[in-house]
């Protein structure tokens, strides 16, 4: 899908569909809130009014009604879209109209452009953004491997019409929205990919596709280098499958004139489990399949990246995914096992389905030792997660204040939100080792803590948080606004954030 504003009047839109957003309360005869309703009313020869009159359209958040052909209008399709409660407008409810609106239309096959009218309250920069976003992950589908329908349930280009004479400029907004959504749908396509396609390799090989494009520095480390590192924690798990452990290294450093203070350094790592059957501690058969996106959080960190390339903000960051597959086998880690990490801590492996934890243990130690600052893991690490937070957020926790509050700010701005969970110092005991610094497991309680709290050990005194997606990276039902399955999040999570801490930055100095 192609955006552009073509700055059209109302009355010579020639796109096969206008979606016109629709706030309850909102009628055509209301001039003076709605005198695009007015206008258009106009045009169609009072085909608008009669809808509203008839109570077909109330602005209820997804009623919609779709008119042809009415009147002389230049428009052959007319989409009235409920857009909810005008005074909870926000940037998330936008961008979920704007997803949901083309999601109704791509299933009316033959639609191939759309106009969205951006009415006057929806101006903002924030908010075209956000309509751009949700129109271009709304579009995609997850149906990578089925036979392709004739004609394409695809929307070519989407033309943003304003309806004041002189709109501002809405091209930054296009171009940072347009970021955001190609990186959000790039990390769920490589979350849709089954594991037969996606291993380590193959994720490797697609950041490095991103990486060369986007001008970002790449490099993958092989296992032998790994082993050469001391690399312990991330080859136990890599051991027990055919496929070798890849770990990824995409960095991205502020060019030009203002180089930015060479000290901050923003680490960003990804859990890249290409395939988790739990190992030795095999996991039961049911939803296993789901087990393809546990590499969501390297996935969102490769799509983060891609962002930060595009939109260059003034810090330097370095992306990091630990990729590898989890399997049993005949050389596979065993429950009890003690193995090396690369801080120089020895893990007991009680549970070899705590597979996360390990592999990101050595790659938050590998971004310490490249100098990071700063540490932001993000990984689909509990299934605890999942029990206490669902869908809607992800949880976070970490070792300081400021962090953890701009993450959560970072999360209310762009729509992938976030909720606390502690750390204290009680929570270690429940993984404290008879016979090593410390195991891969606790008891049943605090589950997404103790999970966090393992991975605190390997942060020490760096400042750090992590992110548990296990809930929010998989949508287990279509939404009106995005379909089911990988749902990207992290990636404008991340991105936002590392815009901002540049944006933050360049006030210091
Ligand atoms: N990848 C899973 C967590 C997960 C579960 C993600 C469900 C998404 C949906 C992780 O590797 C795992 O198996 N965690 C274990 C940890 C336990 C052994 C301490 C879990 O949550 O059961
Ligand atoms: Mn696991
Ligand atoms: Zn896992």
């Amino acid at each position: 899908m192609k955006i552009i504003a073509s700055r059209t009047s109302l009355g010579e839109i020639s796109e096969d569909v206008l979606i016109v957003p629709v706030f309850e309360g909102e009628t055509p005869s209301d001039s003076e809130n709605a005198s695009a309703l007015a206008a258009l009313d106009h045009l169609t020869r009072g085909a608008v009014a009669s809808v509203f009159a008839d109570g077909e359209m109330t602005g209820k958040r997804d009623r919609w009604v779709l008119l042809h052909n009415v009147g002389q209008f230049s428009t052959k399709r007319l989409l009235l879209y409920g857009a909810g409660n005008p005074e909870k407008i926000d940037s998330i409810s936008l961008g979920r109209l704007a997803g949901a609106a083309v999601r109704t239309l791509i299933k009316n096959r033959g639609i191939r452009t759309a106009a969205f009218l951006v009415t006057r309250k929806l101006e903002s920069e924030a908010f075209v953004q956000a309509i751009v976003e949700g129109a271009l992950i709304g579009q995609m589908s997850g149906e990578l491997y089925r036979a392709k329908d004739e004609p394409a349930a695809e929307i070519e280009t989407l033309d943003l019409v304003s309806e004041l004479p002189d709109p501002p400029d809405f091209e930054p907004a296009m171009r940072a929205g347009t970021a955001m959504a190609e990186a959000t749908n790039l990390a769920r396509m490589l979350g849709y990919e089954p594991s037969n396609v996606m291993t380590p390799s193959e994720l490797a090989f697609r950041a490095r596709k991103m990486a060369e494009q986007e001008g970002l520095g790449f490099e993958a480390l092989a296992e032998e280098e790994m082993k050469r590192l001391g690399m312990g924690a991330l080859l136990a798990v890599s051991r027990g499958s055919q496929e070798p452990a890849r770990l990824i290294v995409m960095s991205y450093e502020p060019g030009g004139a203002d180089a930015p203070r060479a000290s901050e350094l923003i680490a960003l790592v990804g859990k890249g489990i290409t395939f988790d059957s739990g190992g030795i501690s095999i996991k039961p058969a049911a939803k296993m399949e789901d087990m393809k996106y546990d590499m969501g959080g390297g996935a969102a960190v490769i799509g983060a990246m891609q962002v930060i390339a595009r939109l260059r903000p003034n810090v330097r960051v370095i992306g990091l995914v630990p990729a590898s597959e989890n399997l049993p086998s005949g050389r596979a880690v065993k429950p009890g096992d003690v193995v090396r990490s690369l801080s120089g801590k020895t893990i007991e492996v009680v549970n070899t389905d705590a597979e996360g934890r390990l592999v990101l243990a050595d790659a938050i130690t590998y971004a310490i030792n490249r100098g990071a600052t700063c540490i932001v893991d993000v990984a689909t690490l509990t299934g605890a997660c999942v029990i206490a937070l669902g869908e809607t957020r992800a949880a976070v926790m970490g070792t300081d204040r400021q962090l953890i509050d701009d993450l959560v700010k970072a999360g209310e701005q762009c729509g992938e939100r976030l909720w606390p969970m502690p750390l204290d110092e009680e929570y270690g005991e429940i993984i404290r080792s008879d016979i090593a610094d410390v195991k891969n497991v606790g008891n049943r309680t605090a589950g997404s803590i103790t999970g966090g709290f393992f991975l605190k050990l390997f942060a020490g005194s760096t400042p750090w948080a992590h992110l548990d997606i296990a809930g929010t990276a998989w949508a287990e039902n279509e939404r009106p606004y995005i379909a089911k399955g990988a749902t990207g999040f992290g990636v404008r999570l991340l991105a936002t954030f590392v815009l901002n801490r540049a944006a933050a930055n360049q006030h210091i100095e």
